[in-house]
């Protein structure tokens, strides 16, 4: 299809499912432009990941940009899928400094949980006519090392093979879970941060921007009012004055650490239908951005 009416689709998409009026319309086909043929890595979170209906949105704004030639890499975990599944069969979560402790047990259980995640968007993915290609723990695309022994099966993102998602034909859309290969092949695996795990890829594949959805608008200070931007200095002064604790500390790590390595942009926003195309489309943008 002929690029111009592609645009015009897109234009009529953006006006229907994400209110876009004229003026914001004129603002997001430069964006559009400048976007061609570079990546995006998503962390899908907050209530998209809770309200399984809420995917099929997101994945129609992921299909529409690959019209576009623009390429978004979904990673996702599935905490609060995971603390269910386990209340069900008995199990106690048990977390150190916010991370999971992770027995081969609850190993395999997540790894279950997560891959019918993935499987979701997957369908869904299909759905809008491309291919979405699941990298799980025998991908060996993100390989990791066990964190610290008291946590078991958990582990820190050490290596990420950028060659075999350039090596994906055109349709397809990659998506990754949390429980990423260990360092040798055959090996169960690690249960590692989808912050860290998507930061990883970012750097890995220079992409144009991260992106973490949570479960809230972005980094707040410490009167609960939204920060729009931050700078690795700022951010370290919040977390060393507690203003920036528990969960959001490995996300606001895993936003600056790629910025040293060619991507431009990280940010947090709130995990909803439309925060996504808000961001990357709007000269404003949502939520929290990182800037070298
Ligand atoms: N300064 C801050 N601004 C905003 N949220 C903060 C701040 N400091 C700590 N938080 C907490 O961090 C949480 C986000 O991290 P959390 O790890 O809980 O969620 P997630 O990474 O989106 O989901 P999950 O880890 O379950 O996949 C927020 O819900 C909030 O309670
Ligand atoms: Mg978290």
């Amino acid at each position: 299809m002929p690029y111009k009416l592609v645009l015009l689709e897109t234009a009529r998409k953006l006006a229907e499912q994400h209110d876009f009026d004229g003026s914001a319309l004129r603002q997001a086909i430069p964006y559009l432009e400048a976007f061609q043929g570079k990546k995006f890595v998503l962390k899908i979170g907050g209530s998209i990941l809770q309200d399984e209906r809420l995917i099929p949105a997101l994945v129609s704004d992921v299909a529409f940009l690959k019209r576009l030639d623009i390429d978004v890499i979904l990673v996702h975990g599935g905490a609060r899928q995971l603390d269910r599944r386990m209340q069900a069969l008995g199990l106690k979560p048990s977390k150190r400094n916010g991370l999971r402790v992770t027995s081969r047990e609850v190993l395999e259980l997540a790894n279950e949980v997560f891959l019918e995640i993935s499987r979701m968007v997957r369908d869904a993915v299909a759905h809008r006519g491309y291919q979405g290609v699941i990298f799980d723990r025998t991908s060996g695309l993100v390989r990791s090392r066990q964190k610290h022994a008291e946590l078991g099966y958990v582990g820190a993102p050490v290596r990420v093979d950028a060659a075999s998602l350039a090596q994906q034909p055109a349709a397809a859309v990659p998506i990754v879970t949390a429980i990423t290969s260990g360092l040798e092949d055959g090996e169960p695996g690690y249960n590692v941060n989808a912050d860290e795990v998507a930061s990883a890829i970012a750097s890995a594949v220079r992409a144009e921007k991260l992106i973490l959805m949570t479960d809230e608008d972005g980094v707040k200070d410490a009167d609960g009012a939204l920060l729009p931007t931050l700078t690795g200095q700022q951010a370290e002064a919040l977390i060393k004055t507690g203003v920036i604790h528990s969960g959001m500390i490995p996300k606001v790590q895993a936003c600056l650490e790629p910025l040293q390595h060619g991507v431009s942009k990280s940010h947090i926003i709130r995990g909803d239908a439309d925060s996504f195309i808000n961001e990357i489309l709007t000269d404003t943008g949502v939520g929290t951005e990182f800037v070298r």
